[in-house]
């Protein structure tokens, strides 16, 4: 793609000129007159693109998308895995869609740990028994049969003809395929398709046959056509054949919830996103909360001021949900206490600027590296102005590595998003105690922060991304990258990310354009700073004030493409 090459290539001069380049040129996204749809591959925007165009609304577009990147994005895009929608329709109403995966009925508090209590290396991230069972179909399906207009089969084929005649991979992907090969192999035996005895290239064609089957099932028969019949068989099999513990009536039993989505206001903007089993919708109202008790857009974007208010929220606000959030059916969660305003005003008020916290101080605990891992997001807009923001994941990439044979698509390791043993840290170096401890049938705490914002009783921005613990924090910067820093939507997903998280005690800076004083007097408030490569992909749309719609996709970080019209 021109404009990524010349993105990078701005970012490679800047960066080889000074360590520390301030260089980022601003940049609008594409434009468009009356819709827009952002997703994290061309193809999969296509096809929302498409639906629109026939005059599907903006779930119908959502339906559309959700299955094209099962196919075309198969890191994250998943049948095997979950998620969360929030959507906003034209006349103000709103609704959140909580299709989380949950623990199978066998699942029990203890079952990563050893004889000796410790947590066993990589038995709820990678093999069978990692899996939760998965929620996106019945998500999916109930999110069209309460707002959907076009019938099922119309919004489905696209991707069936994907799956089936095949698609041309982009490098990434190449890439992606070639470093978890081993993986792959451990998992599923030397023959697995995906691994091929030359190198993955891009360009290189997949099909994806046994997926086309599949989606061909839910297609014909709905709910039914996954979590019963063939497909269920099939996902019973594979499970009994590696100890992972998903049985038929497990299948049988899923059930996506409504929701009610949580709001809060942010300088005169009603912020509305996903309430618990998301962690990430409590997290981002509390951060916004405490960013508007100061003036950020004076204290500036991207300064040393602002990276050291910004993590000292979040210090706050993570330990806080370390504690205090988990799966609302299961465990009684403040959330009333958490977004009360007084609550937040007295829980921020032991931030100093001129010196940072440890986080010692706030909570106790041990932790250690986030790693590289996968989730999904888009956001739609549609002609008549109704909104989808949808996050959706098999949390690492490909999940628990697990395909199950003849049905096509990989499993989740979701069960990693519990607290496998109160205080130790799982993948993304966050730590939980019985708010999120295993139970059978209960969902795990997630960080996916789909989120809306309206302003003067309009439709304002939609925005979301992957990134595990760094979503929350992402979605944070960007609402204020254009709210605080008068940013337009591409400029405000470029601009270089920042994270922390209470524990462990530091900050990320992506390896991205930062001004040259800000690493030096973010250490001399205390902090530690490490550096990475990048953080999250979003995919963001803002509804500008001449009314047009301006896409945000993360193209420079990854294949993440908008297009309107
Ligand atoms: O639900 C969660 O918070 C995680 N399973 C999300 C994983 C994720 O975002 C990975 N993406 N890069």
């Amino acid at each position: 793609m021109k404009i990524k090459s010349l993105f990078l290539a701005l970012l490679v001069c800047a960066c080889q000129s000074s360590q520390i380049s301030t260089t980022r040129e601003p940049e609008v996204g594409p434009l468009g007159e009356q819709a827009m749809v952002s997703s994290a591959h061309p193809l999969a925007t296509k096809v929302g693109v498409e639906v629109l165009k026939n005059g599907g609304n903006a779930i119908d577009a959502a339906v559309a998308v959700k299955f094209a990147l099962a196919v075309v994005f198969p890191r994250a895009g998943n049948l095997g895995g979950g998620g969360f929608a929030v959507y906003r329709l034209n006349d103000g109403s709103t609704g959140a869609l909580d299709f989380r995966e949950k623990a199978p009925k066998n699942a029990s508090r203890n079952m990563y740990l050893d004889e000796a209590g410790n947590v066993i290396d990589n038995l709820s991230l990678i093999g069978h028994k990692a899996a939760g069972v998965p929620g996106s179909v019945d998500g999916i399906l109930k999110l069209h049969e309460k707002l959907g207009t076009k019938p099922l089969a119309e919004l489905i084929q696209p991707s069936i003809e994907l799956a089936y005649y095949g698609f041309t991979i982009t490098e990434d992907q190449a890439d992606e395929f070639n470093e978890k090969s081993e993986e792959f192999v451990e998992v599923n035996g030397p023959d697995f398709f995906l691994v091929k005895d030359q190198l993955w290239q891009a360009g290189d064609t997949l099909k994806f046959t046994e997926l086309a089957a599949t989606l061909t099932q839910i297609r014909d028969r709905g709910r039914e056509g996954f979590y019963g019949g063939i497909v269920a068989d099939q996902i019973v099999k594979e499970m009994q054949s590696g100890g992972g513990l998903i049985t038929e009536e497990d299948l049988k039993a899923y059930n996506a919830q409504w929701r009610n989505p949580i709001t809060s206001s942010y300088r005169g903007h009603k912020i509305i996103s996903m309430p618990p089993p998301s962690s990430g919708g409590v997290a981002i109202l509390q951060l916004l909360q405490g960013a508007e008790l100061y003036d950020v857009k004076a204290m500036g974007h991207n300064t040393a001021e602002t990276i050291h208010l910004m993590t000292e929220l979040e210090r706050r606000v993570y330990a806080d949900r370390a504690t205090h959030l988990g799966d609302p059916d299961y465990y009684d969660i403040p959330v009333d206490m958490l977004l009360d305003p007084e609550y937040n005003k007295e829980r921020f008020s032991s931030i100093s600027l001129k010196k940072k916290t440890d986080s010692q101080e706030i909570k106790e605990g041990e932790v250690e590296i986030i790693e590289s891992v996968e989730t999904t997001h888009f956001s739609i807009v549609d002609p008549e102005g109704n909104a989808v923001s949808l996050t959706t994941t098999l949390n690492s990439f490909f999940g628990c590595k697990v395909y199950v044979k003849g049905a096509g698509f990989f499993l989740n390791n979701e069960m990693d998003d519990f607290s496998a043993k109160p205080g130790v840290p799982n993948q993304f170096g966050l730590v939980g105690g019985e708010a999120n401890s295993i139970l059978p049938e209960k969902r795990m705490l997630s960080s996916m922060t789909p989120t809306l914002v309206e302003k003067d009783g309009k439709l304002k921005m939609v925005v979301g991304t992957p990134g595990g613990s760094t979503i929350i924090t992402s979605n944070f910067q960007v609402i204020m990258n254009v709210i605080d820093h008068g940013m337009g939507m591409q400029d405000a997903v470029n601009a270089t990310r920042t994270h922390s998280q209470w524990l462990p005690d530091r900050i990320l800076i992506e390896e991205r354009p930062i001004k040259p004083n800000v690493i030096k007097g973010l250490e001399k408030l205390g902090h530690v700073i490490e550096r990475r490569k990048s953080m999250g992909r979003m995919d963001c749309i803002l509804v500008r004030d001449d009314g047009k719609l301006e896409g945000g996709a993360d193209y420079s970080r990854g294949d993440n493409y908008a297009e309107g019209f």
